[in-house]
């Protein structure tokens, strides 16, 4: 799949987002090894420490739909924000099920991020 394809997956996603809080819409979405796209967008909550970001939705969605969860790639985008990248926690959650590429659009373009340049050293399911 073309990275583009997978940013507009993204970007459908971000139109959903449920973020009266913020005013920040985040879409991401997700390409699974077996080549299926799962997507999410970020919800908010009226206690805001109960957030959940577009990332993490996504990961959700892709468990609940298939036993296939290795993740090739994630697209993240958002209105606001050029480029957009992922929390911390999502990092780690993103990690969690092998995602080998982070794809965002920048200024000048399409960049697409290696997961070990953006988490290098990390903690994962093979560490225990
Ligand atoms: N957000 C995401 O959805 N993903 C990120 O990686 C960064 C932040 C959301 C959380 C919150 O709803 C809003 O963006 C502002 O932080």
């Amino acid at each position: 799949m073309e990275p583009q394809e997978l940013l507009e997956a993204a970007r459908s996603a971000s139109r959903s987002a449920y973020a009266p809080y913020s005013n920040f819409h985040v879409g991401a979405a997700i390409q699974s090894e077996d080549g299926t796209v799962h997507a999410g967008c970020n919800v908010e909550n009226a206690s805001y420490g109960l957030s959940m970001c577009a990332e993490r939705n996504a990961v959700a969605a892709m468990v609940s739909a298939t036993e296939n969860r290795k993740i090739k790639k994630v697209a993240i985008v958002s209105p606001h924000a050029k480029p957009c990248m992922p929390c911390g926690a999502c990092r780690q959650v993103l990690r969690e099920f092998g995602c080998e590429e982070v794809i965002v659009e920048g200024d000048s373009g399409v960049v697409g991020y290696a997961f070990e340049k953006i988490l290098p050293h990390s903690f994962g399911p093979e560490s225990l």
